[in-house]
C-alpha cells in the first residue's frame, strides 16, 4: 500500500512548528511517499505551500487529510476529533506527552491507531538521528539564553571601555542534559562567566569541555538509560545548600533539571530567588513539568522582589524554522528504516520501534511505569 502521509495545522496554544518541511518532504517522497497536507500548515514555521514538492497534495479541509492518510505526522498530539476522523490501523508520530496523556493513549488504542510517541525513542547511538527530544531541548538551550540576556540588566561579556571595564555577568546553568549543554555553550560564546552543575557525575568532563566550570555539590545520581535518577530529600537538601550561595552570586540562572515522567526537581525556593540582586533573571526550562523554582508560573514572567522569573514551556515555537528542519529530520531518520517495498513495514523487533510504540493491535502496549 502507498504510503500516504498526513500534515495538519497544529492548533496547541502558541505552537508555530510543522511536522514536516518541504526538503524533508523531497527525501521522502523519492522513497515513494505521498502527501496530504493541510493548507498553510506549514506558513507560521516560514514555509508556504508552494515551496513543497509537487508529489503534495494541499487540502482546505483538515477532515480531508486525516481520513485520507495511513501515516500521521505531527509536533503536538492530535486532539480527540482528530483522532476519530483517522482510520484504523493508521500510524500517528510525534510528540504526545505520554507520561500525561493517558486518556489520549486509551483512546487511540480504542481507534485502533499504531501511535509512537517521539519522547520514547531509545537514547541509544543508532536512533541519536531521531532523537526529537533532543533536537528541540538544544534549541530551548539556546534561546534560553538568549532571552535572558534580553532581560538582564547587564552586560554577558567583560568589556574594556574608556568609562572604565564592566565586568562579566555570572551565569549558572542547573543541569546539564541537551538543553543545559546548549545554554552553557551559548552563554559562553555570548562573553559571560558560567558555572554549572547536574547531579550526573559524568557531566563534569562535558561541562568543562564548554569552558565553564563544574559546581560540585557532592550528589550524584545516574540513573538508567543516561537519565538522572530522583533525588532522595537528604540530597535534594545538601544540593540545595550549596546551590543557594551560588545562585545568590548569579546575574542569571538557567534551569533544565528533569527526570523523565516525574515532575521537575524543585530546586529553587523563594528565599534563595530573594537572594539575587535586583534585575537578575531565572529562566526555567522545567516549567514545562512544573518548575524547578518555587516562583515560576509556565508561560508567564513572574517579576519576585526585583528578580524576573520566566517559564516559557515551548521555547523550540519561538525559532519554528530550524525547529521544524530538526525535528522533521528526526521523523524521517525514523520512517527510512521502515519504508519498504510494500510501504511501511515496521520491524517489531527493533527496540526503537517497540520502545516508542504507544498502542498496537487495540490495545495499550505504554506503560508509564514500565517503559
Ligand atoms: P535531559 O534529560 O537531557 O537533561 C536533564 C538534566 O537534568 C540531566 O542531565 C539530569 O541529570 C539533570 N538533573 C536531574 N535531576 C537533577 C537535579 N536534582 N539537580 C540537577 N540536575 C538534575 O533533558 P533536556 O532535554 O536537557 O531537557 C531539560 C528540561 O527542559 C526538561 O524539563 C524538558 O522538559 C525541558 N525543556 C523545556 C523546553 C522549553 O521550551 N521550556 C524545551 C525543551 C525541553
Amino acid at each position: 500500500m502507498a504510503i500516504k502521509i498526513g500534515i495538519i495545522k497544529e492548533t496547541a496554544n502558541n505552537e508555530t512548528r510543522v511536522a514536516v518541511v518541504p526538503e524533508i518532504a523531497k527525501k521522502l517522497a523519492a522513497s515513494g511517499a505521498e502527501f496530504l497536507i493541510e493548507k498553510n500548515a506549514g506558513r507560521s514555521a516560514g514555509y508556504n505551500d508552494n515551496n513543497y514538492p509537487k508529489v503534495c497534495a494541499f487540502q482546505e479541509s483538515r477532515q480531508d487529510v486525516l481520513s485520507g492518510c495511513n501515516i500521521l505526522l505531527t509536533v503536538n498530539p492530535p486532539n480527540d476529533k482528530d483522532i476519530t476522523s483517522l482510520k484504523e490501523n493508521t500510524i500517528v508520530i510525534g510528540f504526545m506527552n505520554p507520561f500525561d496523556n493517558e486518556s489520549l493513549i486509551k483512546q487511540m488504542a480504542k481507534q485502533n491507531l499504531v501511535s509512537f510517541s517521539v519522547e520514547l525513542i531509545p537514547r541509544i547511538s543508532r536512533a541519536q538521528s531521531m532523537d526529537a527530544l533532543s533536537s528541540q531541548a538544544s534549541i530551548a538551550g539556546y534561546k534560553a539564553v538568549v532571552l535572558a540576556a534580553n532581560h538582564s540588566n547587564k552586560f554577558f561579556p567583560m568589556l574594556t571601555t574608556a568609562a572604565g571595564t564592566v565586568r562579566p555577568s555570572q551565569v549558572l546553568v542547573i543541569g546539564a542534559g541537551v538543553a543545559g549543554l546548549q545554554a552553557i555553550a551559548t552563554a559562553k560564546r555570548l562573553g559571560s562567566r558560567v558555572l554549572a552543575f547536574d547531579v550526573r557525575s559524568s557531566t563534569k568532563e562535558q561541562i568543562e569541555s564548554l569552558g565553564a566550570t563544574f559546581l560540585d555539590t557532592g550528589v550524584s545520581a545516574e540513573g538508567d538509560g543516561g537519565y538522572a535518577r530522583e533525588l532522595t530529600k537528604e540530597e535534594l537538601k545538601k544540593q540545595k545548600e550549596i546551590l543557594v550561595e551560588n545562585i545568590g552570586q548569579s546575574d542569571v540562572v538557567i534551569t533544565t533539571a528533569a527526570v523523565p515522567g516525574k515532575p521537575a526537581p524543585k530546586l529553587i525556593d523563594k528565599a534563595t530567588v530573594s537572594k539575587m540582586m535586583p534585575g537578575s533573571v531565572i529562566i526555567d526550562l522545567g516549567a514545562v513539568s512544573g518548575g524547578n523554582c518555587e516562583v515560576t508560573k509556565a508561560d508567564e514572567t513572574i517579576d519576585f522582589e526585583g528578580v524576573l522569573v520566566c517559564g516559557p514551556t515551548n521555547l523550540a515555537a519561538t525559532m519554528p524554522k530550524h525547529a521544524s528542519e530538526l525535528y522533521s529530520k528526526n521523523l524521517a531518520n525514523f520512517l527510512f528504516p521502515a519504508i519498504g517495498e510494500n510501504g511501511l513495514e515496521i520491524d517489531w523487533d527493533d527496540e526503537i520501534f517497540t520502545g516508542s510504540n504507544l498502542t498496537n493491535n487495540g490495545k495499550v502496549t505504554f506503560s508509564p511505569n514500565g517503559k
